[in-house]
């Protein structure tokens, strides 16, 4: 019997998240529809994705960005749109950064389901998202490689007692601190395991992805920042783990691909062949690798830990400090090490919100930016 086809939006689709998110219903186009699809500056592939894929919708921020037959819609106005018209099933948020949260609450606000990359989301506005999840019985389902690991490894939260999130430990790893400080952007843009955009890249060498990871995980799991572990895994073959409560661990295991996690969450509860990974061979890998992540080498990690547990408004200024600091180190400003010194003093410097509205978040998220690029300029 032909099952019905999934609808399905993607905002960003013209970033690493977005164009492997097609790749995947290019290979199963049976099983899905697109209503919507959205670009941020790169309109030359926007425009090839409408040609190919057809979509009712497409959202721009290029004001002369048009295409025939399709509704054209810009802005995050555009975004918010797209994510509101309950045509969809589910939505893919693979925009980067902050201008994510927004569409992602107009989503759960019309009952439509999630499959969520965007991190910045629970960082920025966790509690709120996943409270309006539950009220609204909206399906969260994460994108993270991470996330959708202990997604798959979960049967009964409660009876979880800790989470193990996986770090391949980034291009640094076998680095001294000073030889990270001091790297070139070439040399922090090139990660060993992992192909993706360059905010999150450098995130990873500096490992504040996996901080930011640890707090998305903090989110969507309910579990204590306590009961988050990070353990260092150089070949990326083990995404993480659970740990029950009788002591017994189960993991998810797999060649790294983010195809394989895109799929998992656009097709959730069912599983297709797809794009299907190398079939797996124990023998052929070896050996697997753990070690303790070095805080000192990588404080970013501890910060976020921390940040994490103070809560509220903590999150949302490492969040924007942190991006602030990342581009302008990916534009020569500064260098890698002053990354954490900038996000460590405007947390320092931050008073904390214990439980800020969203348009106090936006406040906070927009005072902070400004804030850090003075800081920036300062330096
Ligand atoms: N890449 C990964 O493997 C990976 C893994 C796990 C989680 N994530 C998370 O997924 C998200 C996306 O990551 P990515 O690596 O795919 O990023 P990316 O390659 O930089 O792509 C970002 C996407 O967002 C769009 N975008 C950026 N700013 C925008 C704005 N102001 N308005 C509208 N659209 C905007 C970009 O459009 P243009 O390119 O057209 O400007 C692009 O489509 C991030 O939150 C990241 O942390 C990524």
């Amino acid at each position: 019997m032909e099952t019905k086809k999934r609808k399905i939006s993607i905002i960003g689709s013209t970033g690493s998240i977005g164009t492997q998110a097609l790749e995947v219903i290019e290979k199963i186009s049976d099983k899905f529809e697109i209503i919507g699809l959205s670009g941020g500056k790169n309109t030359e592939l926007l425009k090839k994705q409408c040609e190919k894929f057809k979509p009712k919708y497409v959202c721009s921020n290029d004001v002369d960005f048009k295409f025939d037959g399709i509704k054209t819609l810009y802005d995050e106005k555009g975004l918010e749109e797209i994510c509101s018209n309950q045509e969809n099933d589910i939505i893919l948020v693979a925009v980067s950064g902050k201008i994510g949260l927004k569409p992602t609450l107009k989503a759960i606000e019309n009952g439509i389901d999630i499959a969520l990359a965007n991190k910045e989301t629970l960082v920025m506005a966790g509690d709120i998202v996943m409270q309006k999840a539950k009220e609204n019985g909206v399906n969260i389902i994460p994108v993270d490689s991470e996330h959708c690991a202990i997604h798959q490894c979960i049967k009964n939260i409660k009876q979880v007692d800790k989470l193990i999130i996986t770090a391949s430990g980034g291009p640094f790893l076998h680095k001294t601190k000073e030889e990270m400080n001091s790297a070139t952007v070439e040399q922090a843009l090139s990660h060993p395991r992992w192909n993706m955009g360059k905010k999150i890249t450098i995130d990873s060498a500096t490992l504040m992805n996996k901080g930011l990871e640890v707090i998305e995980a903090h989110h969507l799991f309910g579990m204590n920042y306590d009961d988050i572990e990070v353990v260092v895994h150089p070949q990326s073959i083990v995404h993480s783990a659970i740990e029950y409560k009788d002591g017994s661990v189960i993991a998810q295991l797999g060649l790294p691909s983010m195809h394989i996690p895109i799929q998992y969450a656009i097709t959730y509860p069912d599983r297709y062949e797809g794009i299907k990974s190398k079939s797996f061979s124990f023998s052929e890998i070896a050996r697997l690798d753990f070690e303790k992540p070095d805080f000192d080498k990588f404080p970013t990690l501890k910060l976020a830990y921390n940040m994490g547990k103070i809560g509220g408004s903590a999150t949302v200024c490492m969040n924007a400090s942190n991006e602030e600091a990342v581009f302008a180190f990916l534009d020569g400003k500064i260098s890698l090490g002053d990354i954490y010194k900038i996000t460590d003093k405007m947390t320092q410097n931050h008073n904390v919100i214990k439980n800020p509205s969203i348009d106090e978040i936006f406040e906070i998220d927009n005072e902070v930016r400004i804030k850090t690029k003075e800081l920036i300029k300062r330096l």
